[in-house]
């Protein structure tokens, strides 16, 4: 996958990318990133990439003509989805990501200071994604979040040990407790399940303990989660209060 982003703050992106699971990403070959300087499109001697907004209220205002014409130059002819990174987006969910992370190029477009001038929605921006109902300064942080939810969905980032299915959200439903050595740590131990050996019964249990953990915390996933006849039942000994 080839992702390219414009930022006016390039280098916001080098730690974050250079680094753990973006890194190994990058050097098997599987992603290909630049980040590209929205300031490098202006063609004014004083390199301005803002103004302010038409009809007053202060704050600064991504201007349309630079904006534009540095997606356009990055996307040449293709036909890739162009993202903007702002709170009004639809927001990023495991859905969301996977169905971008099956896409072969994305652009993304991070916004900054009071927004971008409406035009450029207009003309050069295809979708638009916000990672939750909270303003951040700008769409960088959005822009690092999003990567790397699509980024870990591509085959072959996480290896052979990756067990992306298994995630929280991938299957509707928040994942239950892990555990690793040592088998006591402070008086606590590790349920007898997981070490028996038994791969059905751990299953069994994974999946209970999944269903309990998403009906204590998002019960709101429960509506839209894929539940068989087996959940259900177990889910209605939880209701009742008589399930372990
Ligand atoms: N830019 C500012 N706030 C944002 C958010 N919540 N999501 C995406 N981009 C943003």
């Amino acid at each position: 996958m080839k992702i390219e982003v414009l930022t006016l703050f390039p280098d916001m992106f080098s730690a974050v990318m250079s680094q753990s699971m973006m890194w190994k990403a990058r050097d098997r070959g599987l992603l290909d990133f630049q980040a590209r300087d929205i300031r490098d499109f202006t063609q004014d001697k004083h390199r301005q990439v803002d103004d302010t907004p038409y009809g007053g209220g202060g704050g600064m205002i991504l201007k349309p003509d630079v904006l534009v014409r540095a997606v356009e130059s990055v996307k040449g002819d293709a036909d890739t989805p162009v993202i903007l990174l702002s709170p009004q987006g639809r927001k990023l969910t495991h859905e969301v990501a996977a169905e971008l992370s099956r896409l072969p190029r994305l652009i993304l477009v991070c916004g900054r200071y009071e927004g971008v001038d409406e035009r450029v929605r207009e003309l050069a921006i295809g979708d638009e994604i916000s990672i939750g109902d909270y303003v951040l300064t700008g769409g960088e942080l959005a822009a690092m979040v999003l990567i790397d939810a699509v980024v870990r969905l591509i085959p072959g980032v996480l290896g052979a040990a990756g067990a992306q299915h298994r995630d929280s959200h991938a299957q509707g439903l928040l994942e239950g407790p892990h555990y690793t050595r040592p088998p006591e740590f402070r008086g606590l131990g590790v349920p007898d399940v997981l070490t028996s050996g038994r791969h059905a019964e751990v299953d069994r249990w994974r999946r209970k303990q999944s269903l309990k953990r998403t009906w204590q915390r998002r019960p709101d996933l429960l509506t839209s989660a894929d539940l068989s006849d087996d959940d259900r039942a177990y889910l209605a000994q939880l209701d009742a209060g008589d399930a372990e």
